[in-house]
């Protein structure tokens, strides 16, 4: 049976991962593949427990390198779990968030040494990458002022207190390490305009997912 591919969505806060994830997991269906769209822990109680202590409120003053180690143990679970047996079975997954994601946050963002988090991942993930990563590339500014509306809470982004500065810069150093890692990658990525519309947004990602499929089909099956 040939293995299923491997997708994954990533992008900045408010990129519209949790709205386009949904249609493109719909839309692969629809097209024939048999789909596993699930994002990390995916469900395993070991990556939960270890959510549960990444998420903890009491837990504000973790260490970046604390914060890099727990996704990276997640994810190792994660993959011998979930999505590698997926694969394995001819499944189709697609995982909304994976390396990439630590590359760009605890790496770019918050300035951890971007070899250092590659190699770590690499160790957590036995070296599995996705077949094609959509990155939904937006603004920052744009990304959460979306995200504070979808939490419903008023108010424009911008209102220039210290926080929400350093929040700015942050993700800037976010999103432009997503839009670095796709020029080192380019025929890993797909960078998608995340502006406008839900249904825009979509049609340029089934687009560039299409592509990508119909490419894919064309290639050789790999040896062993
Ligand atoms: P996620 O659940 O994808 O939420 P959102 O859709 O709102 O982005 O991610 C939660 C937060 O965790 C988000 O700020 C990104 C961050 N994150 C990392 O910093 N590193 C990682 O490896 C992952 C997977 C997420």
């Amino acid at each position: 049976m040939p293995r299923g591919l491997f997708l994954t969505l990533e992008g900045p806060e408010g990129a519209g991962k949790s709205t386009q994830g949904p249609l493109l997991a719909e839309h692969l269906r629809r097209s024939g593949l048999d789909v596993l769209s699930t994002r990390e822990p995916g469900g395993t109680p070991i990556g939960e427990r270890i959510r549960g202590v990444l998420l903890d409120e009491a837990h504000r003053e973790m260490a970046a390198e604390t914060e890099m180690l727990l996704f990276a143990a997640a994810r190792a679970q994660f993959v011998r779990e979930v999505v590698s047996p997926a694969l394995a079975r001819g499944v189709t997954v697609l995982s909304d968030r994976y390396v990439d994601a630590s590359l760009a946050y605890q790496g770019f963002g918050r300035g951890l040494d971007v070899a250092v988090v590659r190699w770590v991942n690499e160790v957590a993930t036995g070296g599995l990458l996705p077949d094609l990563t959509v990155l939904l590339d937006i603004e920052p500014t744009a990304g959460l002022a979306r995200a504070r509306a979808a939490r419903g809470k008023e108010g424009a982004v911008g209102r220039g207190d210290r926080l929400e500065q350093e929040a700015a810069a942050f993700y800037g150093r976010v999103r432009a390490g997503f839009l670095q890692l796709a020029r080192e990658s380019p025929q890993r990525f797909a960078v998608i305009d995340a502006r406008g519309d839900v249904d825009e947004v979509r049609r340029r990602v089934i687009e560039a997912v299409d592509r990508f499929l119909r490419e894919s089909r064309e290639r050789p099956e790999p040896a062993g």
